[in-house]
């Protein structure tokens, strides 16, 4: 190291003990001279220098926020500089793998969904000893840190108090039904090669590049499957199924290979998110039945290593499942919300008015253009969508005001939720719902909001409190339904307005649509709501999935698509006929799910759609978490409740 470069890692370590940097200290300015002389290499190598000092320690937590603090003050002066910085520390250090070290701190770029670019953002705005510092370490550095108290804040004084007609739901006089499509979570697959390794190493197979790192032989479980036909498409001009051309050995080199129309542990070929869409399309017209819109509750981008998420492929994903959906479901309106997957790089999203939204606007532009263009927004809808991280709100034909959210606002993974995170609305989503809210309430108009991620899986505390606060606040009067996708399994989520959960307790609840992708061993699936044409409340739900594994040994013809039950009957809950399936009816089938194994294996073979990797609840620790999972609406109510099960 250079005499310069001992100097500038003296510098650091002197934050690391002392307070986050103004930009007005004179110490900043003698840093900035120094940087500004010496060599880029030098100033990345002593202050990856003083990454590691600060780590030589035994506080796990101090050394995190140390190294964040060391990391603002270069991020301060030559922000450019910070992802190689703490690349090298990373690798050098073995601190994760060198995959890990570059999805975290490699510089952004359009081949590879990396984030240092990002994370050299959060360290300029960022408070390192603070809250900031300690959530950051909780739920993005290993669990350096403890995860820190919740701040108590509210957003209340935005809403005038509750009146007492507000706190009850609207009764429907018995009125007419009409049907909306749920579809969520395709996670198409353009990579996906009929034939390439099924059984692979990594998380995402079905690509040309999953290799099994074990065994290449043949897997005797795959010994009599037969649909590997290669090329298989769906027409463009009447969507008739062309089965492609067999491979002629695909049982060479690979353990399993990949059949046509998808497997468990792959996302989904685009094959069958056409199969899905037809099926859709066909069940609609044999049973005569409309659905008066769609809503699409997220994730078009596969889960594939951040080393083969490129930004070509992002933008393709997203133009294709909205090309796909169209073709299908033509004058339908779809009201959709964007996923953690769509967006590149993954999971990210500025907050406008800060200087760095400029980095997601193009994904924002693209596809309120496309919503626009389709038919689904007007201009002002589409606008709004364009400067909002493309949420909006419509007012449907029947009535109904349909709020639509991006979640990576309160998304754990996002690197912008980490900087002046005790504001509990930092972008602005919030205002926007509670003003929708208070203008519908004067209005007697109901709503439901849709969004990828539920409050409780993967959403920071803060946020997610606020969130089921809003809640609380507009129900039962207001909010007539919420939906999420995200996790891919067909669940629920209950609010309960104290921490007893009973009838008496009970706020609202969230329908988690079912994804169509496969991945990981799920059945691919869809559903539609009977709606109350009065009040918009749900009056029942109705299931329909696909058997994968039906189509692994049928000569590549299509799947079968089946009726899988209805929300109504499938539980055995006594509920009268005229009631609509609210949050009530919900506790009674969470209280079964609870008390009764036979309820709870129902629940997890329902989630996953008969698939054949559903887990066997009389065993050990299965399904042990899955009430703590319905009966929470909140990330800190939901870990309390883990953790209680935990010190049982
Ligand atoms: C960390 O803890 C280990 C085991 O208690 C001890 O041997 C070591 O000296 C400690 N290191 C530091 C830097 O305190
Ligand atoms: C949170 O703040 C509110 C309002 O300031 C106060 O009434 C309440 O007691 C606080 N709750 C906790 C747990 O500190
Ligand atoms: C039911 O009918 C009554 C009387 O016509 C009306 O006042 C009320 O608004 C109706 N309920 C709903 C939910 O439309
Ligand atoms: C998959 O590959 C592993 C070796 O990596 C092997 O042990 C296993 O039996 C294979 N088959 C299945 C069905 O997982
Ligand atoms: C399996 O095949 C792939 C591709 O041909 C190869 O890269 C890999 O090394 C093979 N693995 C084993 C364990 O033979
Ligand atoms: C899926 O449907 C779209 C729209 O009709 C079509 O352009 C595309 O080629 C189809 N892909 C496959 C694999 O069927
Ligand atoms: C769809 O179009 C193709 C080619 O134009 C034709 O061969 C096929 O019979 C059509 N299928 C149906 C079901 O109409
Ligand atoms: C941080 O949030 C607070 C509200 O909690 C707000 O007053 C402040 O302006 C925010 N800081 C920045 C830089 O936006
Ligand atoms: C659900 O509907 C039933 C029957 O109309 C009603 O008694 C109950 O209060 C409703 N529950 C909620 C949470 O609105
Ligand atoms: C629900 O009731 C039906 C009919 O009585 C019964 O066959 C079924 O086993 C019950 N479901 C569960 C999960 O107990
Ligand atoms: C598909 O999986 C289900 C659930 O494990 C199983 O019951 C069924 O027999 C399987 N079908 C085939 C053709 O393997």
């Amino acid at each position: 190291m250079s005499l310069l470069g001992l100097l500038v890692w003296a510098y650091a370590l002197v934050f690391v003990s002392g307070s986050p940097v103004d930009n007005g200290d004179e110490s900043l300015a003698n840093i900035l001279n120094t940087f500004q002389i010496m060599d880029d290499k030098d100033v990345t190598v002593a202050i990856s220098h003083a990454l590691k000092e600060a780590s030589l320690t035994n506080d796990t937590c101090g050394a995190c926020t140390g190294r964040l603090a060391i990391g603002k003050s270069l991020s301060l002066v030559r922000p450019d500089l910070v992802p190689a910085t703490f690349e090298k520390w990373c690798n050098d250090n073995k601190y994760a793998s060198e995959s890990t070290c570059a999805t975290n701190y490699h510089r952004n770029t359009v081949e590879a969904s990396t984030t240092g670019s990002n994370f050299a953002d959060m360290l300029q705005l960022m408070d390192p000893y603070g809250y900031d510092g300690q959530l950051y370490c909780y739920y993005k550095d290993s669990g350096a840190c403890p995860k820190p108290k919740t701040p108590n804040v509210s957003l209340s004084h935005l809403w005038p108090a509750k009146q007492d007609k507000h706190k009850v739901a609207p009764v429907s006089n018995g009125s007419d039904t009409f049907n909306v499509l749920h579809i969520s979570d395709f996670h198409i697959e353009l990579d996906y090669t009929v034939g390439a390794e099924v059984n692979c190493s990594t998380s995402m197979c079905c690509t040309p590049h999953s290799i099994n790192a074990k065994s290449n032989a043949s897997d005797s479980s795959a010994s009599n499957w037969n649909s590997f036909y290669d090329g298989s498409h769906y027409m463009d001009s009447n969507f008739s199924f062309v089965r492609g051309d067999k491979l002629s050995n695909p049982f060479q080199g690979v353990s399993i290979p990949a059949p046509s129309f998808g497997h468990y542990h792959c996302d989904a070929p685009e094959l069958l998110i056409n199969s899905s869409l037809n099926n859709v399309v066909d069940f609609a017209k044999k049973q005569k039945l409309d659905f008066e819109f769609a809503i699409f509750t997220g994730d078009l981008v596969d889960h594939d290593e951040i080393r083969f998420t490129d930004y070509k492929m992002t933008v393709k994903s997203e133009q294709y499942i909205m090309r796909d959906m169209k073709s299908r479901l033509g004058d339908m309106p779809v009201y959709p919300v964007l996923g953690n997957h769509d967006t590149f790089p993954y999971g990210e999203l500025a907050q406008e008015g800060y200087g760095f939204s400029n980095k997601d606007s193009w994904n924002a532009d693209m596809l309120a253009d496309i919503y626009e263009d389709y038919g689904w927004l007007d201009r002002k809808q589409a606008d709004y969508a364009r400067h909002h991280y493309t949420g909006f709100s419509v007012n449907t034909k029947q009535g109904l005001k349909v709020i639509s959210l991006n979640s990576n606002a309160f998304y754990k993974k996002n690197h912008y939720c980490y900087w002046n995170s005790t504001n509990p609305d930092s972008f602005g989503q919030w205002e926007f719902l509670i003003d929708e809210l208070v203008e519908s309430e004067k209005n007697d108009q109901r709503v439901w909001i849709i969004t990828h991620i539920p409050p409780i899986s993967d959403s920071l505390p803060l946020p997610s409190k606020i969130f089921g606060e809003i809640v609380e606040r507009f129900s039962p009067s207001t909010i007539a339904g919420i939906f999420f996708g995200h996790t891919h399994l067909d669940q629920f989520n209950l609010l309960y307005a104290k921490d007893v959960k009973s009838i008496d307790t009970i706020v609202n609840m969230a329908w988690i649509g079912q994804a169509v992708t496969p991945w990981v061993e799920n059945n691919p699936a869809w559903r539609y709501y009977e709606v109350d044409s009065e009040t918009f409340s749900i009056m029942n739900s109705f299931n329909y999935y696909s058997k994968l594994n039906e189509t692994f040994a049928n000569e590549g013809q299509e799947p079968e698509w089946l009726f899988e039950y209805s929300a109504r009957d499938v539980y055995n809950v006594t509920w009268p006929s005229q009631a609509p399936l609210n949050a009530s009816y919900w506790h009674l089938v969470a209280e079964k799910i609870k008390s009764d194994v036979s309820y709870r294996q129902l629940y997890e073979n329902l989630a996953k759609r008969w698939s054949p990797y559903v887990p066997d609840c009389s065993k050990g620790k299965n399904c042990q978490t899955d009430y703590c999972f319905l009966s929470t609406f909140v990330t800190d109510d939901y870990d309390k409740c883990v953790a209680q099960l935990k010190s049982n």
